[in-house]
This record gives C-alpha cells, structure tokens and sequence, in this order.
C-alpha cells in the first residue's frame, strides 16, 4: 500500500520569513511525517511575474537556500521528496490539458492573481499568470497529492484545483484524488511595518535565516502604536505587530498577558516590549539556526537532495501521464493514425 501524498513548496523568489513560517512551514513540518512528502520548487510559477534572464540565474541559488530553509525549520530529508518543477516537462503537458477544464471568469475571480499582477508592477495580467491556478492544479495532480498546506493565497488555487479534478473524473473515468486544502492555524502575520501581510519584497520581513542581531534590529524599528510618544501614554495592543508577533512567537502567555496589561496602563515602554520580543523571537530561532548549520555542514546534500526528488517525481509526473491520454483518449487516437499508416503503407508495398 502507498501512503497518502502531501504537496507543498515555494517559487524560488528569496529566503523564507516568518509569515512562510506561520503561513505553511509549521504545518509542513508538522504534516511530513505522516505523508509522503512532496515539495516543489517551482520555477516555472515564478516566470508568470519574474521572466528576465537574470531573475532565472538567481533561481538556482534562492532554490537551494530555500531547501536549506525547510530542512532547518525541521522537515527530515529523508521524509520529503524536493524536485524543481521545470525540469519535469510533463508538468506542462498535463497543464495544456487541464487549461480547457476551467474558464477564464472563474480564473479571474482567483484574488491572489489581481494582487501578484499589481505588486510586479503589471497593470495588465500575462495569460501565464491568469493560468497560475491551472499550473498549479497540474503540480498537485500530477502526483496525485492528497493534501496540500499552503498559507492563505493559495487556498483559492486549491479550490481551482478541486474543481478541475472533479470535472476531469466526470468527463474521463477517475483519475485524480481531489485534493485537501490544509490551512495555517494562525492568521496570516502583518509585516514589521504593521502593513498587510509579511513579504520579502516589501522590506517588512523577518527571515528564518536572520542572526539575533539582524532580528533585534528589525524588531526595535518595529511599527507599534504612532499614538504613544512616552511611556506613561496607554497605549493600544490590538492591531499591534509587536503585539500580534509576541502572541505568536512568545511562548510564555503569562508574561505576554502582563506585558499588554501594562502597556495598557501606560507602564511599560515600547522599548522594553520590543526588547522581549526580540529575546522570543531569537529563542524561537535558535533551533533553526542549529539545523541550518548541520544541513550546511553537508555543502552536497542539498543539491543532491534536490536532483534525487526530481528524478523520483519525474518518473511519477510520467506515469500520471500515460494514465491520463489514456483515461481522455488520446493515446487511441495516434494509435489509430499509426495502425491506418501501417495498413495503407503495406497495401501499397503488396503487389496485387
Ligand atoms: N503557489 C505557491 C506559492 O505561492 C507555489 C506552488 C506552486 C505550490 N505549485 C504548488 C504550492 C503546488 C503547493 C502545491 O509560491
């Protein structure tokens, strides 16, 4: 008997942050172990909004970092299977299939394709990055992924996914699972500039792979409450990064209960808030730190890890491929093109 898939993973664009963390890492570490564990690097859903050569190049470098990342926040490298999505051209083939199972109203009502459209600076959508759900629905299906943790933006591709794999069973004959969304347990994280949610290309994020200085420096310039220009000032916890990140990454509750008690009252300084913070959030590194220096200590592994998953997942994609031109058709359809060419080239060569 096979074990239940799980696909996950990232397009290699930079280093993972907190909001990864919180978003999809947690429930990726938590989830590997009990499923055959999946993890694309996808290249090619990188492309709908970095094409130039030179965002290509860095994709090498960021895809190892990435795994780098993972296996430090604590996913075993024996656990999980990481491939690079370009390297397994089937995926696209199966794309092309599934591009006629979806319309483009329904693509247009995906939120997350507006938002990534508007923050590379595009005011017109390439139809690439219209088709990011449908790509998306070929990587999950295409190894039959049973469950799938991804942080908030994605929840609407896996429900494109679910629609196109229902509708692909009912047109064909049963093929693919349809897939489950597994969501974050904690809301999305705001960024150190309290704006909208954590990102890399927003300058407002704290990374897995920031030192206890980098991480203490973010924290002091962290956004908190405009109003409170001293420390006897009450001041507002809700809607508080500094706040919304000691609920998450402060694992004592009753300090945290005490902290915004008393900035509450106008007891505490922000300084000193901030100063606790930064002390959690280096706590909750520290063993992250310590994975990502015994992964490095293996400068192979990660490559290897990397070329093994691929070819693994390869031969996978391919097989899903062979059953799915045969569950549409069209694997009869050439051999029907080839058996008439055999039949009219033999008549033609026998002398009647
Ligand atoms: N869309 C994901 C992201 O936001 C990356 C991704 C591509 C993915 N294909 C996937 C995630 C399949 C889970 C399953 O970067």
């Amino acid at each position: 008997m096979s074990a239940a898939r799980m696909l996950t993973g990232d397009r290699p664009t930079g280093r993972l942050h907190l909001g990864h963390y919180v978003g999809s890492i947690a429930n990726r570490v938590r989830l590997h172990q009990r499923y055959d564990s999946f993890f694309i690097i996808a290249d090619l859903h990188m492309l709908t909004t970095r094409n130039t050569r030179e965002d290509i190049e860095r994709a090498t470098d960021n895809a190892r970092e990435m795994v780098t990342d993972v296996l430090a926040a604590g996913v075993e490298p024996d656990r999980a299977t990481f491939y690079l999505q370009s390297a397994i051209p089937e995926v696209g083939d199966l794309n092309t299939l599934l591009q006629n199972l979806v319309t483009v109203p329904r693509l247009e009502r995906v939120p997350s394709i507006k938002e990534m459209a508007r923050d590379a600076g595009k005011d017109e959508v390439p139809y690439g990055l219209l088709g990011y759900p449908v790509l998306q629905a070929a990587d999950i299906l295409c190894v039959r992924a049973q469950v799938v943790p991804v942080g908030k933006d994605n929840a609407a591709h896996v429900e494109v996914t679910r629609e196109i794999a229902r509708r692909f069973n009912h047109l064909y004959g049963e093929v693919f699972p349809v897939p489950e969304l597994v969501p974050a347990e904690t809301p999305t994280l705001v960024g150190t500039d309290g704006r909208a949610k954590m990102s890399k290309s927003r300058g407002n994020a704290i990374g897995l792979a920031d030192d206890a200085a980098t991480v203490r420096r973010k924290v002091r310039g962290m956004y908190t409450d405009p109003n409170r220009v001293r420390a006897d000032v009450p001041g507002t916890v809700e809607g508080n990064p500094v706040f919304a990140y000691h609920d998450v990454f402060n694992p004592d509750r009753a300090r945290v209960a005490e902290l915004k008690e008393r900035y509450r009252a106008g007891r505490v300084g922000d300084v000193a808030v901030k100063e606790e913070l930064a002390d959690a959030i280096n706590r909750f590194l520290d063993p992250i730190r310590e994975r990502r220096a015994r992964v490095e200590a293996d400068p192979g592994l990660v490559d290897r890890l990397i070329v093994e998953g691929t070819e693994r997942t390869r031969a996978e994609v391919r097989s899903t491929l062979v059953e799915v031109r045969r569950a549409m058709g069209l694997t009869a359809v050439y051999q029907r093109v080839r058996r008439r060419a055999e039949r009219t080239r033999r008549a033609a060569a026998t002398p009647s």
